[in-house]
């Protein structure tokens, strides 16, 4: 297995990535899932969470059911072909008004077998009510994994409130292509901050599909992994890992 300085690739789970064929702008067939996981599989990563757009009132918003069939489908079809990559069960969750009593009712999938949520704060307006509401459910006793923060419009001026969800209890998510530079010069730098007040708990790929948001490669993590504040994020992503996965 590889290791990068004492990290073990083969301990990382990607807990981001839209892997899933036909459920969203992710991957769109099987063919391409398949590809898409020979990927991971080229890094040495052997854990990932599909994690499809959940938007309630579009075409994205598949039910827990379908969502688990069709990881158990693929599943089966990385099995059959011989692809060493074991995907669990998630949504990517956008925040909506409804996101209270549907979290109480059951209708939607933590990552894999942990209790937690990922939640995608809304990208340009309402940072407000979000940052409201996702303390409170905190307060609840909700586990919150906040999607890639680093990329919203309106936390990226407002980092420290993100760092006091942090103290009350929420997770943090950053997107490794921020760091890159990929969604801009605000996202990196707000990453880079995220990252100095060591308010990243995990970073995953947010992968799409293979040509523009493919998944990370081994080279990728080796360059990322040079800097302290990446490494130190990917070894406490890892710990917190054995909490959710094992
Ligand atoms: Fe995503």
């Amino acid at each position: 297995m590889e290791d990068i300085l004492n990290f073990h690739v083969g301990d990382f789970v990607d807990i981001h990535t839209h892997i899933l064929p036909g459920v969203d702008d992710g991957c769109r067939s099987l063919t391409e899932s398949i590809d898409f996981a020979r990927l991971y599989e080229k890094a040495g990563i052997q854990q990932i969470v599909a994690t499809p757009h959940f938007i309630p009132g579009t075409a994205w918003a598949p039910d827990k059911i379908t969502v688990r069939e069709k990881v158990d489908s693929l599943n089966g079809h990385l099995a059959e072909h011989g692809v060493n990559l074991r995907v669990f069960t998630g949504m990517e969750i956008a925040y909506h008004d409804n996101l209270g009593p549907n979290l109480e009712q059951g209708m939607l999938l933590p990552l894999g077998n942990s209790e937690f949520f990922l939640i995608e704060p809304p990208m340009t307006k309402g940072a407000d009510l979000f940052l409201a509401d996702i303390g409170g459910l905190v307060e609840q006793g909700y586990r919150i994994i906040l999607a890639h923060p680093e990329r919203i419009e309106g936390l990226q001026n407002n980092l420290e409130a993100v760092h006091c969800l942090v103290r009350e209890g929420a997770l943090v998510q950053i997107n490794f292509h921020s760091i890159t530079g990929y969604f801009g010069r605000r996202a990196k730098r707000a990453s880079e901050k995220l990252l100095e007040m060591n308010c990243c708990h995990f970073l995953a790929s947010d992968s799409h599909d293979l040509r523009k948001r493919p998944p990370i490669s081994l080279t990728e993590l080796e360059m990322l992994g040079r800097f302290p504040a990446v490494m130190n994020a990917l070894k406490a992503g890892n710990r917190k890992l054995k909490e959710l996965f094992y």
